[in-house]
Protein backbone atom coordinates (compact mmCIF):
# COMPACT_ATOMS: atom_id res chain seq x y z
CA UNK A 1 0.00 0.00 0.00
CA UNK A 2 0.96 3.32 -0.73
CA UNK A 3 -1.42 5.30 -0.31
CA UNK A 4 -0.43 6.82 3.02
CA UNK A 5 2.14 8.57 1.16
CA UNK A 6 0.96 12.25 1.10
CA UNK A 7 1.21 15.71 1.90
CA UNK A 8 -1.35 16.09 4.89
CA UNK A 9 -2.67 19.81 5.00
CA UNK A 10 -3.83 21.07 8.43
CA UNK A 11 -6.04 24.16 7.66
CA UNK A 12 -6.60 25.60 11.33
CA UNK A 13 -3.05 24.20 12.57
CA UNK A 14 -3.01 26.93 15.82
CA UNK A 15 -6.75 25.69 16.54
CA UNK A 16 -8.06 23.33 19.20
CA UNK A 17 -9.15 20.71 17.32
CA UNK A 18 -5.32 20.30 15.57
CA UNK A 19 -3.99 20.45 19.12
CA UNK A 20 -6.30 18.08 21.05
CA UNK A 21 -7.21 15.62 18.02
CA UNK A 22 -5.21 15.61 14.63
CA UNK A 23 -1.82 16.17 15.83
CA UNK A 24 -2.29 13.32 18.41
CA UNK A 25 -4.07 11.18 16.07
CA UNK A 26 -0.70 11.74 13.26
CA UNK A 27 1.30 10.90 16.34
CA UNK A 28 -0.50 7.47 17.15
CA UNK A 29 -0.21 6.56 13.49
CA UNK A 30 3.19 7.14 12.95
CA UNK A 31 4.09 5.20 16.22
CA UNK A 32 2.09 2.32 14.84
CA UNK A 33 3.79 2.52 11.54
CA UNK A 34 0.85 3.35 9.67
CA UNK A 35 2.21 6.62 8.74
CA UNK A 36 5.71 5.36 6.64
CA UNK A 37 8.23 7.80 6.38
CA UNK A 38 6.97 9.34 2.93
CA UNK A 39 4.94 11.60 4.13
CA UNK A 40 5.10 15.37 5.02
CA UNK A 41 2.65 17.43 7.26
CA UNK A 42 1.73 21.17 6.61
CA UNK A 43 0.37 23.44 9.42
CA UNK A 44 -1.55 26.44 7.66
CA UNK A 45 -3.30 29.25 9.50
CA UNK A 46 -3.21 33.03 10.02
CA UNK A 47 -0.83 33.32 12.64
CA UNK A 48 2.82 34.00 12.27
CA UNK A 49 4.89 30.65 13.47
CA UNK A 50 8.17 29.60 12.90
CA UNK A 51 8.87 26.18 12.00
CA UNK A 52 10.89 25.77 15.84
CA UNK A 53 7.76 27.67 17.52
CA UNK A 54 5.52 25.14 15.70
CA UNK A 55 7.17 22.10 16.54
CA UNK A 56 7.08 23.16 20.04
CA UNK A 57 3.22 22.95 19.71
CA UNK A 58 3.18 19.91 18.42
CA UNK A 59 5.30 18.20 21.17
CA UNK A 60 2.85 19.71 23.80
CA UNK A 61 0.06 18.63 22.24
CA UNK A 62 1.19 15.15 21.81
CA UNK A 63 2.67 14.95 25.49
CA UNK A 64 -1.06 16.17 26.81
CA UNK A 65 -3.86 14.31 24.81
CA UNK A 66 -1.64 11.42 22.91
CA UNK A 67 -2.25 7.82 23.67
CA UNK A 68 1.63 7.39 22.63
CA UNK A 69 3.77 10.02 24.49
CA UNK A 70 6.91 11.65 22.89
CA UNK A 71 9.61 8.70 22.58
CA UNK A 72 13.27 8.88 22.81
CA UNK A 73 14.64 12.11 21.14
CA UNK A 74 16.00 10.74 17.94
CA UNK A 75 12.43 9.18 17.36
CA UNK A 76 10.98 12.58 18.05
CA UNK A 77 13.07 14.08 15.88
CA UNK A 78 12.55 12.11 12.71
CA UNK A 79 9.01 12.56 13.62
CA UNK A 80 8.78 16.44 13.76
CA UNK A 81 11.18 16.29 11.07
CA UNK A 82 7.91 16.14 8.74
CA UNK A 83 6.27 18.75 10.04
CA UNK A 84 6.57 22.86 8.23
CA UNK A 85 4.57 25.50 9.15
CA UNK A 86 2.84 27.94 6.74
CA UNK A 87 1.19 31.27 7.58
CA UNK A 88 -1.63 32.00 5.19
CA UNK A 89 -4.49 34.42 4.49
CA UNK A 90 -7.05 32.35 3.11
CA UNK A 91 -8.83 34.80 0.96
CA UNK A 92 -5.42 35.30 -0.83
CA UNK A 93 -4.44 33.23 -3.53
CA UNK A 94 -0.36 34.05 -3.98
CA UNK A 95 -0.64 32.71 -0.57
CA UNK A 96 -1.71 29.12 -2.12
CA UNK A 97 1.00 29.24 -4.61
CA UNK A 98 3.88 30.00 -2.02
CA UNK A 99 1.81 26.72 -0.58
CA UNK A 100 2.17 25.37 -3.84
CA UNK A 101 6.24 25.42 -3.88
CA UNK A 102 6.45 24.79 -0.33
CA UNK A 103 4.22 21.38 -1.26
CA UNK A 104 6.59 20.35 -4.22
CA UNK A 105 9.56 20.86 -1.92
CA UNK A 106 8.53 18.83 0.45
CA UNK A 107 7.12 15.82 -2.14
CA UNK A 108 10.85 15.57 -3.47
CA UNK A 109 12.12 15.72 -0.35
CA UNK A 110 9.75 12.64 1.56
CA UNK A 111 9.61 10.93 -1.67
CA UNK A 112 5.52 11.67 -2.09
CA UNK A 113 4.26 11.40 -5.67
CA UNK A 114 1.38 14.39 -5.55
CA UNK A 115 -0.77 12.32 -2.76
CA UNK A 116 -2.83 16.17 -0.96
CA UNK A 117 -4.57 15.54 1.52
CA UNK A 118 -6.40 18.70 2.81
CA UNK A 119 -7.85 18.86 6.57
CA UNK A 120 -10.49 21.78 7.27
CA UNK A 121 -10.36 22.12 10.98
CA UNK A 122 -12.30 25.57 10.25
CA UNK A 123 -15.19 27.53 10.18
CA UNK A 124 -17.60 26.13 7.32
CA UNK A 125 -18.01 29.82 6.22
CA UNK A 126 -14.29 29.22 4.92
CA UNK A 127 -14.75 26.10 2.94
CA UNK A 128 -15.40 27.23 -0.34
CA UNK A 129 -12.77 30.39 -0.40
CA UNK A 130 -9.94 27.58 0.36
CA UNK A 131 -11.31 24.99 -1.87
CA UNK A 132 -11.23 27.61 -4.83
CA UNK A 133 -7.75 29.24 -3.34
CA UNK A 134 -6.64 25.27 -3.50
CA UNK A 135 -7.89 25.22 -7.03
CA UNK A 136 -6.82 28.84 -8.63
CA UNK A 137 -3.40 28.92 -6.58
CA UNK A 138 -2.68 25.38 -8.36
CA UNK A 139 -2.53 22.92 -5.27
CA UNK A 140 -4.41 20.56 -6.70
CA UNK A 141 -2.42 20.37 -10.37
CA UNK A 142 0.07 17.41 -8.67
CA UNK A 143 0.28 13.81 -10.37
CA UNK A 144 -1.90 11.67 -7.65
CA UNK A 145 -4.92 12.50 -5.53
CA UNK A 146 -6.76 15.27 -3.66
CA UNK A 147 -8.88 14.77 -0.94
CA UNK A 148 -10.98 16.93 1.24
CA UNK A 149 -11.80 16.40 4.76
CA UNK A 150 -13.93 18.68 6.33
CA UNK A 151 -15.87 18.83 10.22
CA UNK A 152 -19.09 19.92 10.99
CA UNK A 153 -21.02 21.84 11.34
CA UNK A 154 -22.36 21.16 7.25
CA UNK A 155 -24.59 23.82 7.50
CA UNK A 156 -27.13 25.32 9.57
CA UNK A 157 -30.21 23.68 7.97
CA UNK A 158 -31.30 22.52 4.33
CA UNK A 159 -30.76 25.47 2.26
CA UNK A 160 -27.14 26.51 3.85
CA UNK A 161 -26.07 22.71 3.56
CA UNK A 162 -26.55 22.65 0.22
CA UNK A 163 -25.13 25.98 -0.68
CA UNK A 164 -22.00 25.07 1.03
CA UNK A 165 -22.06 21.73 -0.61
CA UNK A 166 -22.62 23.34 -3.88
CA UNK A 167 -19.61 25.37 -2.66
CA UNK A 168 -16.96 22.91 -2.24
CA UNK A 169 -18.16 20.77 -5.41
CA UNK A 170 -17.33 22.98 -8.28
CA UNK A 171 -14.07 22.23 -7.00
CA UNK A 172 -14.02 18.21 -5.49
CA UNK A 173 -15.95 15.33 -6.54
CA UNK A 174 -17.93 13.95 -4.20
CA UNK A 175 -15.71 11.21 -3.90
CA UNK A 176 -12.48 13.44 -2.85
CA UNK A 177 -14.80 14.66 0.04
CA UNK A 178 -14.76 13.38 3.17
CA UNK A 179 -17.44 14.48 5.98
CA UNK A 180 -16.36 13.57 8.85
CA UNK A 181 -18.11 12.48 11.72
CA UNK A 182 -15.97 11.50 14.66
CA UNK A 183 -19.27 9.05 16.35
CA UNK A 184 -18.65 7.07 13.10
CA UNK A 185 -15.01 6.94 14.07
CA UNK A 186 -15.95 5.10 17.29
CA UNK A 187 -14.54 1.43 17.84
CA UNK A 188 -17.83 0.79 18.92
CA UNK A 189 -19.73 2.37 16.82
CA UNK A 190 -18.16 0.68 13.94
CA UNK A 191 -18.54 -2.70 16.08
CA UNK A 192 -22.27 -2.18 15.45
CA UNK A 193 -22.14 -3.86 12.47
CA UNK A 194 -19.90 -6.48 13.58
CA UNK A 195 -22.58 -7.43 16.38
CA UNK A 196 -25.50 -7.52 14.11
CA UNK A 197 -24.42 -9.33 11.12
CA UNK A 198 -21.79 -11.53 12.13
CA UNK A 199 -23.98 -13.28 14.98
CA UNK A 200 -26.44 -16.00 14.57
CA UNK A 201 -28.24 -14.75 17.56
CA UNK A 202 -28.72 -11.72 16.76
CA UNK A 203 -29.93 -10.57 13.05
CA UNK A 204 -32.86 -12.99 13.01
CA UNK A 205 -34.56 -10.89 15.96
CA UNK A 206 -33.30 -8.06 14.81
CA UNK A 207 -37.11 -6.45 13.77
CA UNK A 208 -40.29 -5.57 15.60
CA UNK A 209 -41.02 -8.70 16.26
CA UNK A 210 -38.62 -9.18 18.43
CA UNK A 211 -37.64 -5.88 19.56
CA UNK A 212 -39.69 -3.51 21.80
CA UNK A 213 -37.60 -0.59 21.88
CA UNK A 214 -34.32 0.83 21.39
CA UNK A 215 -32.83 3.43 23.64
CA UNK A 216 -29.99 5.80 22.31
CA UNK A 217 -28.45 7.78 25.45
CA UNK A 218 -25.31 10.27 24.64
CA UNK A 219 -25.11 12.39 27.98
CA UNK A 220 -22.28 14.74 28.98
CA UNK A 221 -21.66 15.99 32.25
CA UNK A 222 -19.89 19.40 30.82
CA UNK A 223 -21.66 22.33 30.02
CA UNK A 224 -20.90 24.68 27.13
CA UNK A 225 -17.64 25.67 28.25
CA UNK A 226 -16.08 28.52 26.11
CA UNK A 227 -18.11 27.33 23.18
CA UNK A 228 -20.98 30.06 23.88
CA UNK A 229 -21.08 31.81 20.92
CA UNK A 230 -21.05 28.96 18.32
CA UNK A 231 -23.57 26.95 20.64
CA UNK A 232 -26.02 29.32 21.15
CA UNK A 233 -26.56 29.49 17.39
CA UNK A 234 -26.17 25.48 17.29
CA UNK A 235 -28.10 23.72 20.58
CA UNK A 236 -28.43 20.07 21.01
CA UNK A 237 -30.16 19.84 17.67
CA UNK A 238 -27.64 20.88 15.44
CA UNK A 239 -24.48 19.98 17.73
CA UNK A 240 -25.76 16.39 18.34
CA UNK A 241 -28.14 15.00 16.66
CA UNK A 242 -28.23 16.03 13.40
CA UNK A 243 -24.94 14.00 13.16
CA UNK A 244 -24.09 12.17 15.79
CA UNK A 245 -27.73 10.61 17.28
CA UNK A 246 -28.53 9.97 13.67
CA UNK A 247 -25.86 7.83 12.50
CA UNK A 248 -25.75 6.08 15.48
CA UNK A 249 -29.61 5.57 14.59
CA UNK A 250 -28.91 4.32 11.11
CA UNK A 251 -26.39 1.97 12.01
CA UNK A 252 -28.50 0.12 14.50
CA UNK A 253 -31.46 0.28 11.83
CA UNK A 254 -30.03 -0.24 8.37
CA UNK A 255 -30.93 -3.64 6.70
CA UNK A 256 -27.57 -5.45 5.90
CA UNK A 257 -25.88 -3.96 2.75
CA UNK A 258 -24.87 -6.63 0.20
CA UNK A 259 -21.39 -6.19 0.66
CA UNK A 260 -19.38 -4.00 3.33
CA UNK A 261 -18.42 -1.49 0.51
CA UNK A 262 -18.67 2.16 1.42
CA UNK A 263 -21.37 2.95 -1.25
CA UNK A 264 -23.50 -0.04 -0.43
CA UNK A 265 -23.32 0.33 3.37
CA UNK A 266 -23.81 4.11 2.55
CA UNK A 267 -26.85 3.42 0.52
CA UNK A 268 -28.66 1.45 3.14
CA UNK A 269 -28.25 4.30 5.79
CA UNK A 270 -29.98 6.60 3.77
CA UNK A 271 -33.04 4.53 3.14
CA UNK A 272 -32.72 4.45 6.90
CA UNK A 273 -33.08 8.55 6.88
CA UNK A 274 -35.27 8.54 4.41
CA UNK A 275 -37.44 5.97 6.29
CA UNK A 276 -38.27 7.96 9.27
CA UNK A 277 -41.03 9.39 10.07
CA UNK A 278 -41.01 13.00 9.89
CA UNK A 279 -42.61 15.69 12.42
CA UNK A 280 -44.95 17.09 10.17
CA UNK A 281 -47.08 19.11 12.63
CA UNK A 282 -46.18 21.51 16.32
CA UNK A 283 -48.18 19.24 17.76
CA UNK A 284 -46.64 16.05 16.53
CA UNK A 285 -43.31 17.75 17.95
CA UNK A 286 -44.50 18.63 21.21
CA UNK A 287 -45.63 15.14 21.79
CA UNK A 288 -42.59 13.70 20.55
CA UNK A 289 -39.72 15.93 21.41
CA UNK A 290 -38.60 17.15 24.67
CA UNK A 291 -36.47 20.47 24.67
CA UNK A 292 -34.41 21.48 27.59
CA UNK A 293 -32.06 23.98 28.93
CA UNK A 294 -29.98 23.55 31.76
CA UNK A 295 -30.47 25.75 35.01
CA UNK A 296 -27.90 26.04 38.08
CA UNK A 297 -27.47 22.91 40.02
CA UNK A 298 -25.29 21.23 42.60
CA UNK A 299 -23.26 18.48 42.17
CA UNK A 300 -21.39 17.21 44.45
CA UNK A 301 -21.26 20.52 46.65
CA UNK A 302 -20.26 22.58 43.72
CA UNK A 303 -22.29 25.27 42.59
CA UNK A 304 -22.60 25.16 38.61
CA UNK A 305 -23.63 28.12 36.78
CA UNK A 306 -27.00 27.71 34.49
CA UNK A 307 -26.62 27.75 30.72
CA UNK A 308 -27.98 31.45 30.67
CA UNK A 309 -25.32 32.71 32.92
CA UNK A 310 -22.52 30.68 30.81
CA UNK A 311 -19.78 33.43 28.90
CA UNK A 312 -21.42 34.57 25.50
CA UNK A 313 -24.45 33.18 25.89
CA UNK A 314 -27.38 35.46 25.66
CA UNK A 315 -29.27 35.73 29.16
CA UNK A 316 -32.36 34.97 27.49
CA UNK A 317 -31.68 32.53 25.48
CA UNK A 318 -33.65 29.83 24.28
CA UNK A 319 -31.27 27.23 22.95
CA UNK A 320 -31.93 23.93 23.98
CA UNK A 321 -28.82 21.77 25.94
CA UNK A 322 -31.07 18.90 26.40
CA UNK A 323 -32.88 16.87 23.39
CA UNK A 324 -35.18 13.84 23.87
CA UNK A 325 -37.39 12.22 21.15
CA UNK A 326 -39.18 9.43 19.98
CA UNK A 327 -38.58 8.49 16.74
CA UNK A 328 -40.18 6.20 14.38
CA UNK A 329 -38.24 4.35 11.61
CA UNK A 330 -41.38 3.54 9.31
CA UNK A 331 -40.47 0.43 6.84
CA UNK A 332 -41.25 -3.20 7.11
CA UNK A 333 -38.99 -4.49 9.93
CA UNK A 334 -39.04 -1.00 11.91
CA UNK A 335 -42.83 -0.78 12.30
CA UNK A 336 -44.41 0.22 15.31
CA UNK A 337 -41.11 0.10 17.18
CA UNK A 338 -40.31 3.37 19.03
CA UNK A 339 -36.59 4.66 19.01
CA UNK A 340 -35.77 6.85 22.35
CA UNK A 341 -32.88 8.89 21.78
CA UNK A 342 -32.01 11.73 24.53
CA UNK A 343 -28.33 13.94 24.84
CA UNK A 344 -27.41 16.83 26.96
CA UNK A 345 -25.43 18.88 28.55
CA UNK A 346 -24.93 19.05 32.11
CA UNK A 347 -26.05 15.70 32.87
CA UNK A 348 -25.39 13.14 35.42
CA UNK A 349 -22.82 11.30 34.17
CA UNK A 350 -20.25 11.50 30.70
CA UNK A 351 -21.92 8.22 28.39
CA UNK A 352 -22.88 6.75 25.03
CA UNK A 353 -24.93 3.99 25.20
CA UNK A 354 -27.73 1.91 23.41
CA UNK A 355 -29.63 -0.46 25.07
CA UNK A 356 -32.11 -2.63 22.63
CA UNK A 357 -35.36 -3.67 24.89
CA UNK A 358 -36.37 -7.16 23.65
CA UNK A 359 -40.18 -8.09 23.98
CA UNK A 360 -41.11 -10.56 26.58
CA UNK A 361 -41.67 -14.16 26.05
CA UNK A 362 -45.37 -14.95 25.31
CA UNK A 363 -46.92 -14.47 28.85
CA UNK A 364 -47.79 -17.98 29.24
CA UNK A 365 -48.70 -20.00 32.67
CA UNK A 366 -45.06 -20.85 33.24
CA UNK A 367 -44.23 -17.20 34.57
CA UNK A 368 -47.81 -14.88 33.75
CA UNK A 369 -47.63 -12.00 35.91
CA UNK A 370 -43.98 -12.30 37.62
CA UNK A 371 -42.85 -9.42 38.77
CA UNK A 372 -39.26 -10.15 38.16
CA UNK A 373 -39.36 -11.32 34.60
CA UNK A 374 -37.37 -8.37 32.66
CA UNK A 375 -36.86 -8.67 29.15
CA UNK A 376 -33.60 -9.06 27.67
CA UNK A 377 -31.35 -6.15 26.90
CA UNK A 378 -28.44 -5.80 24.99
CA UNK A 379 -26.37 -3.03 25.45
CA UNK A 380 -23.63 -1.64 23.33
CA UNK A 381 -21.25 0.84 25.56
CA UNK A 382 -20.03 3.38 22.86
CA UNK A 383 -17.64 5.77 25.10
CA UNK A 384 -15.93 5.83 27.58
CA UNK A 385 -16.14 2.64 28.24
CA UNK A 386 -16.17 0.12 25.37
CA UNK A 387 -18.27 -3.28 25.29
CA UNK A 388 -21.29 -4.99 25.02
CA UNK A 389 -23.41 -6.72 27.65
CA UNK A 390 -26.18 -9.01 27.26
CA UNK A 391 -29.11 -9.48 30.47
CA UNK A 392 -30.41 -12.12 30.41
CA UNK A 393 -33.14 -14.38 33.08
CA UNK A 394 -31.50 -16.90 34.73
CA UNK A 395 -32.68 -18.84 38.22
CA UNK A 396 -31.20 -17.33 41.39
CA UNK A 397 -29.48 -20.33 43.25
CA UNK A 398 -31.55 -21.64 46.10
CA UNK A 399 -35.01 -23.82 46.47
CA UNK A 400 -37.35 -21.01 45.18
CA UNK A 401 -37.65 -20.50 41.64
CA UNK A 402 -36.86 -16.71 41.30
CA UNK A 403 -35.90 -15.66 38.49
CA UNK A 404 -33.05 -12.79 38.49
CA UNK A 405 -31.12 -10.95 35.55
CA UNK A 406 -27.43 -11.50 34.91
CA UNK A 407 -25.28 -10.15 32.46
CA UNK A 408 -23.37 -11.60 30.17
CA UNK A 409 -20.46 -8.84 29.35
CA UNK A 410 -17.50 -7.97 27.22
CA UNK A 411 -15.60 -5.27 28.23
CA UNK A 412 -13.24 -4.14 25.29
CA UNK A 413 -11.70 -1.65 27.88
CA UNK A 414 -11.20 -3.63 31.07
CA UNK A 415 -8.84 -6.13 28.83
CA UNK A 416 -5.30 -5.20 29.79
CA UNK A 417 -3.05 -4.38 26.53
CA UNK A 418 -6.03 -2.84 24.60
CA UNK A 419 -5.13 0.39 23.73
CA UNK A 420 -8.21 1.14 21.36
CA UNK A 421 -7.53 3.78 18.53
CA UNK A 422 -9.05 7.31 18.76
CA UNK A 423 -11.76 7.84 16.14
CA UNK A 424 -9.53 11.11 14.25
CA UNK A 425 -6.81 8.49 13.56
CA UNK A 426 -9.04 5.80 12.45
CA UNK A 427 -10.93 8.17 9.72
CA UNK A 428 -7.64 9.84 9.30
CA UNK A 429 -6.54 6.45 8.49
CA UNK A 430 -9.55 5.69 5.90
CA UNK A 431 -9.45 9.29 4.34
CA UNK A 432 -5.72 8.58 3.26
CA UNK A 433 -6.79 4.96 1.80
CA UNK A 434 -9.49 6.63 0.30
CA UNK A 435 -12.63 4.42 1.99
CA UNK A 436 -15.41 6.47 2.47
CA UNK A 437 -17.54 4.30 4.68
CA UNK A 438 -17.48 6.11 7.78
CA UNK A 439 -17.74 9.42 6.00
CA UNK A 440 -21.28 11.13 5.52
CA UNK A 441 -22.05 11.00 2.12
CA UNK A 442 -23.98 14.38 0.82
CA UNK A 443 -27.56 12.57 0.04
CA UNK A 444 -27.38 11.19 3.74
CA UNK A 445 -26.42 14.90 5.13
CA UNK A 446 -28.94 16.10 2.89
CA UNK A 447 -31.73 13.30 4.22
CA UNK A 448 -30.80 14.47 7.97
CA UNK A 449 -31.22 18.13 7.39
CA UNK A 450 -34.91 17.49 6.14
CA UNK A 451 -35.10 15.54 9.40
CA UNK A 452 -33.98 18.11 11.47
CA UNK A 453 -35.39 21.79 9.64
CA UNK A 454 -39.17 21.09 10.62
CA UNK A 455 -37.91 20.38 14.31
CA UNK A 456 -36.43 23.69 14.41
CA UNK A 457 -39.31 25.47 12.31
CA UNK A 458 -41.52 24.01 14.98
CA UNK A 459 -39.70 25.44 17.46
CA UNK A 460 -39.49 28.64 16.09
CA UNK A 461 -42.45 29.57 14.89
CA UNK A 462 -44.60 28.03 17.51
CA UNK A 463 -42.71 29.48 20.27
CA UNK A 464 -41.79 26.09 21.71
CA UNK A 465 -39.08 27.21 24.46
CA UNK A 466 -36.57 24.89 26.19
CA UNK A 467 -38.58 23.00 29.14
CA UNK A 468 -35.16 24.45 32.38
CA UNK A 469 -33.65 21.50 34.16
CA UNK A 470 -31.27 21.80 37.22
CA UNK A 471 -27.60 20.79 36.13
CA UNK A 472 -27.00 17.20 37.14
CA UNK A 473 -30.07 16.21 36.34
CA UNK A 474 -31.64 13.97 33.66
CA UNK A 475 -33.06 16.61 31.71
CA UNK A 476 -37.05 17.73 32.17
CA UNK A 477 -39.50 15.50 33.68
CA UNK A 478 -41.25 15.38 30.27
CA UNK A 479 -38.67 12.73 29.25
CA UNK A 480 -39.45 10.26 31.40
CA UNK A 481 -43.18 10.72 30.32
CA UNK A 482 -42.46 9.94 26.92
CA UNK A 483 -41.31 6.10 27.50
CA UNK A 484 -43.73 5.89 30.09
CA UNK A 485 -46.60 6.49 27.80
CA UNK A 486 -45.75 3.84 25.74
CA UNK A 487 -45.48 1.15 29.10
CA UNK A 488 -41.16 1.35 29.65
CA UNK A 489 -38.75 3.46 31.17
CA UNK A 490 -35.40 4.31 30.33
CA UNK A 491 -32.88 2.00 31.66
CA UNK A 492 -30.55 3.45 33.84
CA UNK A 493 -26.95 4.18 31.94
CA UNK A 494 -23.76 3.17 33.48
C1 LIG B 1 -18.98 17.28 19.35
C2 LIG B 1 -19.89 18.35 19.88
O1 LIG B 1 -19.30 16.97 18.03
O2 LIG B 1 -19.10 16.11 20.14
C3 LIG B 1 -19.60 18.63 21.34
O3 LIG B 1 -19.72 19.54 19.12
C4 LIG B 1 -19.60 17.36 22.15
O4 LIG B 1 -20.55 19.56 21.86
C5 LIG B 1 -18.74 16.29 21.50
O5 LIG B 1 -19.11 17.65 23.44
C6 LIG B 1 -18.89 14.95 22.21
O6 LIG B 1 -17.97 14.04 21.70
P1 LIG B 1 -17.37 12.87 22.59
O7 LIG B 1 -16.53 12.07 21.65
O8 LIG B 1 -16.60 13.52 23.70
O9 LIG B 1 -18.55 12.12 23.15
Amino acid sequence: LTAHEAVYFIFGATGDLARRKLFPALYSLYREGKLGERFAVVGVARRPRTETQFRDDLHQSIQEFCRYKPGEAGEWTAFAEHFSYHSLDIGNVDGFRELKSLTERLETRFDIPGNRLFYLALAPELFGTVSHNLRDGGMLESPGWHRLVIEKPFGYDYPSAEKLNEEICRVFREDEVFRIDHYLGKEMVQNIQMIRFANAFFEPLWNNKHIANVQITLSETVGVEERGAYYNKSGALRDMVQNHMLQMLTMIAMEPPSRLDPEDVRDEKVKVLRSVRKFASPDEVRKNIVRGQYSKGTVRDKELKGYREEDSVDPESVTETFFAARVFVDNFRWAGVPFYVRTGKRLPVKSTEIVVEFKNVPGNVLFARRQDLLPNLLVIRVNPMEGIYIKINAKRPGNETTIQPVAMEFCQSCQIGINTPEAYERLIYDAVHGDHTYFTRWDELAAAWQLIDPIAAAWREHAIEPALYPAGSWGPAQTEKLLHEDGFHWWPVN
